[in-house]
């Protein structure tokens, strides 16, 4: 339950307070380049997409635009009480039964850490790759 949690945060948020979608402490301006990543350990493969956005965009809305590309889609589901949930990317969806679930991380050099909030929240940086890693839990 708690690995659900971590798709989910945040939306709810930025819909109360439409103006923290804008704020921004890294002092980065203009258009930022996002790189995203999308994994799968268990088929062994990796496709990169980049878009370019407006500073202060959250993830959900980059996705959106990558789907307009049309070599990229995602489904999702929206929780009353926490906000966007990734569902599927590029048609594979996780499953409770097979314990996989879409795993968001974020790469900056060689650190990488999970997210804490959901798409719906993060603002990806230019100097990050947004990574969305098909995993399994134990
Ligand atoms: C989503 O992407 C997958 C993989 O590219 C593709 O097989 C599937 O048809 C796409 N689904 C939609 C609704 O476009
Ligand atoms: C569970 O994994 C099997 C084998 O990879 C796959 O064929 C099946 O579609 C998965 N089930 C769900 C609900 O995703
Ligand atoms: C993605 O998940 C696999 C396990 O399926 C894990 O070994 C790998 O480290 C994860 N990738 C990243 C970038 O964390």
């Amino acid at each position: 339950m708690a690995l659900t949690a971590i798709g989910l945060l945040c939306f709810a948020a930025l819909l109360s307070f439409p103006a923290l979608g804008e704020r921004d402490h890294s002092g980065e301006q203009g258009p930022v380049l996002v790189k995203v990543d999308v994994t799968n350990k268990l088929t062994n493969t990796i496709v990169s997409y980049s878009a370019t956005v407006p500073k202060g965009m959250p993830m959900f809305g980059v996705l959106n635009k990558l789907q307009d590309t049309k070599s990229f889609n995602f489904t999702y589901s929206i929780s009353k009480s926490y906000g966007i949930y990734l569902e599927s990317v590029n048609g594979l969806a996780g499953s409770n039964a097979n314990h996989t679930y879409w795993e968001l991380l974020s790469k900056k050099g060689k650190s990488i850490r999970s997210l804490d909030v959901g798409i719906g929240c993060y603002q990806p940086k230019s100097n990050e790759i947004f990574i969305m890693n098909f995993t399994r839990w134990d």
